[in-house]
């Protein structure tokens, strides 16, 4: 997409003030033009003799007062007129600011509020394969930058060629070739500064990246600094945190550099200018073509439009930053969200699931469920075996839309899934991940994301079912404990068993468990199922667990392997059957002898 229309995008909705904003910088300009005018008029007309060459308005205005000999007698006139021009442009200034202010900020928020739900609605997998540090970079100061640049420089990137333009139109009407002497070496400038542009707008991409590559280490470091700490690993990750530093601190340099480079050559030039135009106004001046208040405002006039041509480069650079930001940004926004819009809604949900021939790969060429046939009638429970990898995980993310399958039927009570919305589906089946994940918050707070609505003791009564209650009541602030990176340290066992309690409080008729229990002991696992099943009966079960105890009691078996079901019964048949299912009997019960 054009680069001017998403950030007219990134304008919407307070284009009001901005265009405020530019006509205050502008009224700005034309009377920082004005100055010149009067100084020019004092001298040539005024102080001098040469008649009034003003528009006619001010002609007959200044006859109205007095005209030029009333003015010569009260000079403090002219006074008051360069005092009241330089307090209302102060106002200007004023204006400006406040409203470029307001447009910036509140654009920013409003777009940092869009992608960030943006990137909530994205699918599954973009989460899965997606770097934190990067979006979080894109949300924050790719923002932030765009927003300098939209709200302020572009509003003055739009008055430097307002005023080259009015300042131009003045010279050229006061005399032309001199005019042309003024700016002969502006077109180097020109030059100059494209080609800055040019190479900053590389540089840019460069170091905004090498940023990214940079805190996404950052992060992963931090959330990872268990595993960094325990291998001892710090040196070898300070390492790779101090490359990903070097590089954003090369790139910075090369910036720098190419700045250092590009103002000493501009500043040469436009110092030069200004003397070209000094030297041969003395000379105009001197032999008598120009007057010497033209000569004087041509001085000043000069510098308001060499320096600020000048500064359009720096304009360029900041505008290359800005595109770069903005154009991540966009990356975002132009990922496809997920849709949520189409698939019945509205639909009750009792909870039979059949799987009929599911064919599932993440990507193609490989089947990671492979021909998966299955019925799980309403309110009957399923348990599933397999090694690692072999597509338990996946199977139950199909259930829950994350994913979808590419061959064959999944239905919920005879219904398609593909045609029930996702987020209906997700709201009627209740999953405990398998890594569960819990906020920084207090673990009141974290069971109550299973339902916002919930009451206190309905959060209470789903600890209790999930065998936590008692554990939380032993920490100093019971359910107020802070959980996570800025509080106390959950055992992997109480971290899933309030995850749990987060899945229990939803109350759907759906309920799976992704190894869920693999960290409790044996009895509470036991406790939990009992206590889940005298709550609800009626509920859909999908558990996957390597527990015999705990697959034994299913109403059905699933053994998977390599994404395909390789066995299939209640504990009493596959015990009696040669396979995967035995094999793990024998020894689990070997080791409880043993125990
Ligand atoms: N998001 C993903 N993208 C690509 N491959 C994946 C993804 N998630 C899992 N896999 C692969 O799919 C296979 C099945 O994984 P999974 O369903 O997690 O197995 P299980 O839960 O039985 O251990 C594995 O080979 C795994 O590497
Ligand atoms: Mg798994």
């Amino acid at each position: 997409m054009n680069k001017i229309t998403l950030m007219l995008r990134f304008l919407k909705g307070n284009r009001l003030t901005y265009l405020g904003a530019l006509l205050a910088v502008m009224g700005n300009v034309v009377l920082a033009t004005a100055v010149p005018m009067v100084i020019r008029v004092t001298l040539d007309s005024i102080l001098g003799d040469l008649p009034l060459e003003l528009p006619d308005f001010l002609i007959r205005q200044i006859g109205r007062i007095g005209g030029v000999d009333f003015i010569r007698q009260n000079l403090w006139v002219l006074l008051l007129v360069l005092v009241g021009l330089t307090l209302v442009q102060g106002l200007m200034q004023f204006t400006r600011a406040k409203l470029a202010s307001i447009t910036g900020e509140s654009s920013a928020k409003r777009m940092r509020d869009r992608v960030y739900l943006h990137v909530l609605r994205q699918p599954y997998d973009y989460h899965v394969k997606s770097q934190t540090g990067d979006i979080i970079q894109r949300c924050t100061s790719d923002i932030e930058t765009t927003q300098h640049f939209v709200a302020n420089r572009s509003v003055e990137a739009i008055s430097i060629i307002f005023q080259v333009l009015v300042v131009l139109g003045i010279m050229l009407s006061l005399n032309v070739p001199f005019t042309v002497i003024s700016v002969v070496l502006i077109p180097l400038i020109l030059i100059l500064t494209v080609r800055f542009f040019r190479s900053m707008m590389t540089l840019f991409l460069d170091t905004d990246e090498s940023e990214g590559v940079m805190s996404s280490t950052l992060q992963e470091n931090l959330s990872g600094v268990r595993v960094v700490k325990a291998f001892a690993a710090q040196q070898f990750e300070m390492n790779k945190f101090d490359e990903a530093s070097s590089t954003y601190r090369d790139n910075i340099l090369k910036i720098t550099r190419l700045m250092a480079d590009y103002w000493s050559k501009s500043d040469f030039l436009c110092m030069l200018q200004v003397v070209i135009v000094v030297l041969s106004g003395t000379f105009l001046t001197a032999t008598g073509r120009i007057s010497l208040g033209v000569m004087v405002a041509f001085v000043t006039y000069s510098g308001m439009l060499i320096w600020p041509i000048r500064g359009l480069g720096q304009m360029m650079g900041f505008m290359g930053q800005a595109f770069v930001a903005l154009t991540r940004v966009q990356e975002i926004l132009d990922h496809v969200q997920e849709d949520y819009s189409s698939g019945a809604n509205g639909l009750p949900i009792q909870g039979a699931i059949a799987f009929k021939d599911v064919r599932f790969g993440y990507n193609s060429g490989k089947w990671v469920l492979d021909k998966v046939s299955f019925d799980v009638p309403a309110g009957s429970t399923t348990a599933i075996l397999g090694a690692t990898g072999s597509g338990k995980s996946s199977l139950v993310h199909l259930l829950l839309r994350l994913y979808d399958y590419q061959e064959g039927s999944v239905t919920i009570d005879g219904t398609e899934l593909s045609s029930i919305s996702r987020d209906w589906i997700r709201s009627h089946v209740g999953i405990v991940l398998q890594e569960p994940f819990l906020f920084s918050r207090t673990i009141r707070e974290n069971i109550r994301v299973g339902r916002p609505g919930a009451t206190d003791p309905e959060i209470e009564a789903a600890a209790r079912i999930a065998c936590v209650d008692e554990a939380i009541g032993e920490f100093e602030e019971g359910y107020e404990t802070v959980v996570g990176e800025r509080g106390v340290t959950l055992s992997g066992g109480q971290r899933q068993r309030v995850a749990i309690a987060r899945t229990v409080l939803r109350d759907v008729p759906i309920l799976i468990f992704d190894d869920s229990l693999s960290a409790v002991d044996t009895e509470t696992d036991a406790s939990i199922r009992a206590a889940l099943k005298e709550r609800r009966t009626g509920t859909t079960t999908l558990i996957i667990s390597h527990r015999i105890t705990t697959l034994a009691e299913a109403d059905q078996i699933l053994v998977l392997d390599q994404g395909r079901i390789v066995q299939r019964g209640t504990h009493d048949e596959l015990i009696r059957q040669e396979g995967h299912y035995k094999q793990i009997w024998s020894i689990q019960s070997n080791m409880e002898d043993i125990a």
